[in-house]
C-alpha cells in the first residue's frame, strides 16, 4: 500500500515553527507563524478565556453531542460579532452560522458546500493569499484563479488591476476576499474600495467568500468588519468564514464558523441541509470547547468587557510595534523606505527581502519568517528588535 508513498516538503508556514524549535541559538527570533506574542514571546491564554474555562468546568452539565451546526448560542453570538447584531436581526432567516473546526474548517466546508452546488466553480483569489486557501478551497474542487492584489514595489494594493481582473466573475463565480488584516500582505481594502467591490458583485452577479481571520486585529471588531457588514447589507448572497484563533486567542482549540446569506429564507434553509450533510460527512461535528468558552464570554457583560479591553491591548500593541520596527530600522541606517509597515494593519507585513535574504536570515541569525518574507509583527519585543534590525540591515548590504 505504502511502497510508493511520496514525502512532501514541509508545510511554508508550520514547517517554520518545527525548525524554530530545534535552533538553540539564544538569539533566535520566530516571525513565521500567526500566533499573537506578548512582550516576553509567550502567547497567553486570555483573561476572559481562563475565567470562562473556569465557570465551564464548574456549569458544564454535559458532553453530548452537539450535532453539525455546532451550538445555536455561539452560532448566533458570533454572527452578531461579525454582522453586528441589527444586522443580524433583519437578515432574519436568510442567514445561516455553522460553528466549524477553526477557520481552516469553515473555509473547507464552505468549499465542500459549494462544491456540491456548483461543481467546479472558479473562485478568485488575491495574488497574493494566505497559503493554505490554495489546499482548503482547490482540494475541495473549487477552481482557483488570482487577481492582482499587492504590489510588491509601491507596497500598495493594485486596485484598479485587481477590478479589472474581477470584471471576468459573474454569477455563479466565487471571489475570496480578506475582511481586514490581509494575510500576508497586511494591506487592506478601504471603505470606498470595499463600496466599489460591492457595487460590481451587484452588477455583475458574484459571490463574495470572505475570510475573516483577524476581526478586532486591525482596528477594531465593527470596524474590521465594515466590509463584511457592507456587503452583507447589499448583497443577495455572501459567504464568510470567521476565526477565534486570533481575537480569542483559542488557536489549538479550533474554533471558527461559516455564514451563508442567501436571498431567501427557502434557499437559505436549503442551503443550511447541504452544510449539515456535509458537516456530517467530513467530521460529523465540530469539537465543542472553544465555542463554549466564546459562548460563555459573549453572554457576560463583565467577561466581555474584559475580552475587549484585551484584545485592545493586543490590537495597540502589534501597531505600536509597526511603528518601533521603522524607527528602529531607520536608526539603523537601512537606506530604504519601510514607512509602508506603519500603514498595515494586522499581524502581518512583508519586509521586502528577496529568498535568498530570507535564508541568510534564517541560516545566519535564526530569525525566521516565511519565504515571501512575510512577518509577524507580533513576534517582535523589546529584546529582539535590535537585532532584528541589525540582521535585516545586514542581509540588505550584502
Ligand atoms: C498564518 O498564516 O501564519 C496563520 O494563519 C496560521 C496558519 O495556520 O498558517
Amino acid at each position: 500500500m505504502f511502497q510508493n508513498t511520496k514525502s512532501l516538503p514541509a508545510d511554508p508556514i508550520l514547517g517554520l515553527l518545527a525548525a524554530y524549535r530545534v535552533d538553540s541559538n539564544s538569539h533566535k527570533i520566530d516571525l513565521g507563524v500567526g500566533v499573537y506574542k506578548d512582550e516576553n514571546g509567550n502567547t497567553p491564554v486570555m483573561r476572559a478565556v481562563k475565567a470562562a474555562e473556569q465557570k465551564l468546568l464548574e456549569t458544564q452539565d454535559s458532553k453530548s453531542y452537539v450535532g453539525p451546526a455546532g451550538q445555536e448560542a455561539f452560532n448566533h453570538l458570533t454572527a452578531g460579532l461579525v454582522l453586528g447584531d441589527s444586522l443580524r436581526e433583519s437578515l432574519g432567516a436568510r442567514r445561516v452560522t455553522f460553528q466549524t473546526p477553526g477557520g481552516c474548517g469553515g473555509l473547507r466546508l464552505g468549499a465542500e458546500f459549494i462544491q456540491k452546488v456548483k461543481p467546479g466553480a472558479n473562485i478568485l483569489v488575491s495574488d497574493p493569499t494566505w497559503a493554505n486557501h490554495i489546499p482548503l478551497l482547490g482540494e475541495a474542487g473549487l477552481q482557483i484563479e488570482k487577481y492582482p492584489y499587492y504590489d510588491y514595489q509601491q507596497h500598495a494594493i493594485r486596485f484598479d488591476d485587481m477590478m479589472q481582473a474581477l470584471q471576468k466573475a459573474g454569477p455563479g463565480d466565487l471571489v475570496l476576499l480578506h475582511g481586514c488584516c490581509h494575510n500576508p500582505c497586511g494591506a487592506d481594502l478601504d471603505q470606498d474600495q470595499w463600496r466599489s467591490v460591492t457595487d460590481l458583485a451587484e452588477k455583475n452577479g458574484f459571490t463574495p467568500f470572505i475570510d475573516l481571520a483577524y476581526q478586532g486585529l486591525g482596528d477594531g471588531i465593527d470596524a474590521d468588519s465594515f466590509g463584511v457588514r457592507l456587503m452583507a447589507e447589499r448583497l443577495p448572497e455572501l459567504i464568510v468564514v470567521n476565526s477565534c484563533s486570533k481575537n480569542f486567542g483559542l488557536y489549538r482549540e479550533r474554533t471558527g464558523a461559516l455564514t451563508v446569506i442567501t436571498d431567501n429564507a427557502d434557499a437559505t434553509r436549503a442551503a443550511a441541509s447541504q452544510i449539515a450533510a456535509t458537516a456530517r460527512g467530513i467530521y460529523s461535528m465540530p469539537p465543542d470547547h472553544g465555542a463554549a468558552v466564546v459562548t460563555t464570554i459573549l453572554q457576560d457583560s463583565a467577561l466581555k468587557q474584559d475580552w475587549d479591553l484585551e484584545l485592545k491591548e493586543v490590537r495597540e500593541r502589534i501597531n505600536a510595534l509597526r511603528s518601533e520596527l521603522v524607527n528602529a530600522l531607520t536608526a539603523e541606517g537601512v537606506d530604504r523606505d519601510f514607512s509602508f509597515i506603519e500603514r498595515e494593519k494586522g499581524m502581518f507585513s512583508f519586509l521586502g527581502l528577496s529568498v535568498e535574504q530570507v535564508r541568510s536570515l534564517i541560516d545566519d541569525y535564526s530569525i525566521y519568517l516565511v519565504d515571501s518574507s512575510r512577518i509577524n509583527i507580533a513576534g517582535i519585543n523589546h529584546s529582539n528588535l535590535a537585532y532584528l534590525t541589525r540582521g535585516i540591515a545586514e542581509v540588505l548590504t550584502r
